[in-house]
């Protein structure tokens, strides 16, 4: 899609369809009292009928023969005082919904013109472009012939601004939304990417592409390092399947030579049956999604490198396979982590943790001054906030607050959990240092605690998106499937440190 700027009167654009929002609880907005007046009162029939109100989402599309734009499409985000960034990306996506599948010659955009609260002209840019380019995604690739879909949307936006603006400004917003959805864009194929596809050396494979394209280092290690470094709790869980693990360790130096760099640490499990702990049936298919927090990482740091942020940042995947075989753990089978805490694997359905554990104490050589993992850790995340918010857990309040706000600025919202002392006790083995279940209470936190063991002496979060990655029902910036959850969250925290406050 191609994007760009143009400052004009929305009314006197000569386009195939003009995009405006509309506030529920703010109908005396100049342009929107022009166009009633130039549509002989059509708006204000619809709010009195109820046919469009300005409710959130809601939208009403009119094809005057009268104006220059061949189409007047109307989003409404909602009354005014609560209207943000996130509505504003969504309003955009709404946009592009009412076309998808058809052909559009070209659109205007006038929804970052709104005079929305607490935002920049800049934001109100990149909130926009984000929301159209998320919007537009589709994962078509395994979709032949017939079947193919048929149009494309606009193929052109013209996104309308204010005259007196500061051109370099807006354009610079456009260009770090394009990063950032190329990036979620990119989170979204390896996500959507079937298992029989998507093995651990695939992953490496992406995680290499996206190095090369960003400029930043990757490096691989397969099973003879993981077995020399001791990595015995990832190798436990890779060897039930016949696909290799890696470690994959991206570098991206924006920051000072020497400077301690962030650490994001990722769970790349590419298909997660759940082992000799077998997962029922249904909907075990979507268990190809378990590698989402790996896909985070990885494109987070292609962002991040793209956008030239001054930060040092090292992005640690580990990927595995969790299937059942012959060869596969067992529960009661005791492993040695590379921290050398030995664990009792209890189920082997808690593979996740497993693996982080050896990537999180594989982290500690570069000396980060903070780690964040992400993974799709617990069903139980699930069952406590459902698809709307990621659970975050850690060490480190100033942490969990950074993160917290990067949540409300872009809609990737984050819900604390407590991680108090007490419940280690659920975690305590009889025979090992730690056992890998906490059972069922409290099932996300005992997996963060069991994860607090390998940060000690780290500043340290965890992020827990197993309801977000995935998305059943369509929304208007994700059509169902992956969702590429914690790109722009991490890209955000990233952008809000303070060296980036220049
Ligand atoms: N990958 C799953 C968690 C998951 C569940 C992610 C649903 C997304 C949607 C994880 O490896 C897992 O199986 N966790 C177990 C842990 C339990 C055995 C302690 C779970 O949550 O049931
Ligand atoms: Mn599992
Ligand atoms: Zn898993």
């Amino acid at each position: 899609m191609q994007l760009t700027l143009h400052c004009a009167e929305p009314l006197k654009t000569r386009t195939a369809c003009l995009v405006l929002g509309a506030f529920a609880d703010r109908w005396r907005d100049p342009l929107l009292l022009e166009l009633d007046r130039q549509l002989d009162g059509r708006l204000r029939e619809a709010r009195r009928s109820g046919e469009f109100t300005g409710k959130a989402n809601e939208s009403l599309l009119l094809q005057p023969a009268t104006l220059s734009a061949q189409r007047i499409l109307l989003v409404g985000l909602g009354p005014r005082r609560d209207a943000g960034l996130e509505q504003l990306r969504q309003a955009a996506g709404i946009a592009i919904g009412q076309f998808k599948g058809q052909h559009l010659a070209g659109m205007s955009c006038a929804l970052p013109l709104l005079d929305l609260p607490r935002t920049t002209p800049a934001a109100r840019i990149e909130a926009v472009t984000e929301g159209l380019l998320l919007a537009g995604y589709r994962f078509d690739r395994y979709r032949t012939g017939e079947n193919r879909p048929k149009g494309a949307g606009p193929r052109s936006v013209t996104l309308l601004c204010a005259r007196g603006t500061d051109r370099p400004e807006l354009e610079n917003a456009l260009a770090t939304a394009q990063v950032l959805a190329r990036a979620v864009t990119l989170a979204r194929d390896l996500v959507n990417e079937p298992g029989n596809v998507k093995s651990p050396t695939y992953l490496a494979e992406q995680a290499a592409a996206a190095a090369a394209a960003g400029g930043f280092r990757c490096t691989v290690l397969g099973r003879d390092e993981l077995e020399r470094e001791g990595c015995g709790a990832l190798l436990g869980v890779a060897q039930g399947s016949v696909r290799e693990p890696r470690l994959i360790v991206l570098e991206y130096q924006g920051g000072e030579a020497g400077a301690a760099p962030i650490a994001l640490v990722g769970k790349g499990v590419v298909f997660d049956a759940g082992g000799i702990s077998l997962k029922p049936a249904e909907k075990m298919d979507e268990m190809k999604m378990d590698m989402a927090g790996g896909a985070a990482t990885i494109a987070t740091c292609l962002a991040a490198a793209l956008m030239k942020l001054p930060v040092n940042l090292v992005g640690v995947i580990p990927a595995v396979e969790n299937l059942p075989s012959g060869s596969a753990i067992r529960p009661g089978d005791i492993l040695t982590s590379l921290s050398g805490q030995t664990i009792e694997v209890l189920n082997t359905d808690a593979e996740g943790r497993l693996i982080l554990a050896d990537a999180i104490t594989y982290v500690r050589r570069v000396n980060p001054r903070l780690v964040v993992d992400i993974a799709t850790l617990t069903g139980a995340c699930v069952i406590a906030l459902g698809h709307h918010a990621i659970a975050v857990l850690g060490n480190d309040p100033a942490l969990v607050q950074a993160l917290r706000a990067a949540g409300e600025q872009t809609g990737e919202r984050l819900w604390e959990l407590p991680l108090w002392a007490d419940y280690d006790q659920q975690i305590k083995s009889d025979v090992a240092d730690v056992k890998n279940t906490g059972g069922r209470p409290a099932g996300t936190i005992t997996a963060a605690a069991f994860l607090q063991r390998f940060s000690k002496g780290l500043k340290w979060a965890h992020l827990d998106i197993a309801g977000t990655a995935w998305i059943e029902q369509a929304r208007p910036c994700h059509p169902k499937g992956a969702s590429g959850v914690g790109v722009r969250l991490l890209t955000a925290f990233l952008r809000g440190l303070p060296e980036n406050r220049r």
